[in-house]
């Protein structure tokens, strides 16, 4: 059993993606195990982006998170990590397959519409940072 996180960026909640979004997740048999919509703060951002401070798109990126809502979903089962990664489809969306998330309903790397984690310790780590009070079993 693993948990991951996914995040639903702006872009996502703005085009009203959150329900064609979870419905995916919920169909291939995967637990939402935290679920909310909040305004994400600078700090938080830029610590969940950390490894990526000196790429050249980072404050881009940081500035489109805080941009509007977005969800974040704590999501659990089997191989988990691994079924969301695939899931969503490559990070840029041009090269996502078609049947996934970014293949199907995104264009563009700075709107791929989400995150998910991409291995089981940055799972571990990304779960502490925008669930600190937990998840539900
Ligand atoms: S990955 O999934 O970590 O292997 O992808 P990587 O290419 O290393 O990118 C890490 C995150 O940075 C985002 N990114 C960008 N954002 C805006 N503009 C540009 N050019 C860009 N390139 C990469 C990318 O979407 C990854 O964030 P997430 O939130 O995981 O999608």
């Amino acid at each position: 059993m693993e948990t991951t996180l996914v995040l639903i960026k702006p872009g996502g909640v703005q085009r009203n993606l959150i329900g064609e979004i979870t419905r995916r997740i919920e169909l291939r048999g995967l637990k939402i195990t935290g679920l909310k919509l909040i305004r994400a703060d600078r700090k938080t951002v830029e610590e969940h982006y950390a490894e990526h401070r000196e790429r050249p798109f980072f404050g881009d990126v940081c500035d489109y998170l805080t941009s509007g809502p977005i969800v974040a979903l704590a999501i659990s089962g089997p191989n988990a990590v691994r079924a969301i990664r695939m899931m969503m489809g490559a990070t840029n969306p041009v090269e996502a397959e078609p049947g996934t998330v970014r293949g199907d309903m995104a264009l563009s790397i700075d709107d791929n519409l989400v995150h998910s984690s991409s291995d089981p310790e940055a799972a571990a780590i990304e779960i502490g940072l925008w669930f600190p009070e937990g998840t539900v079993n």
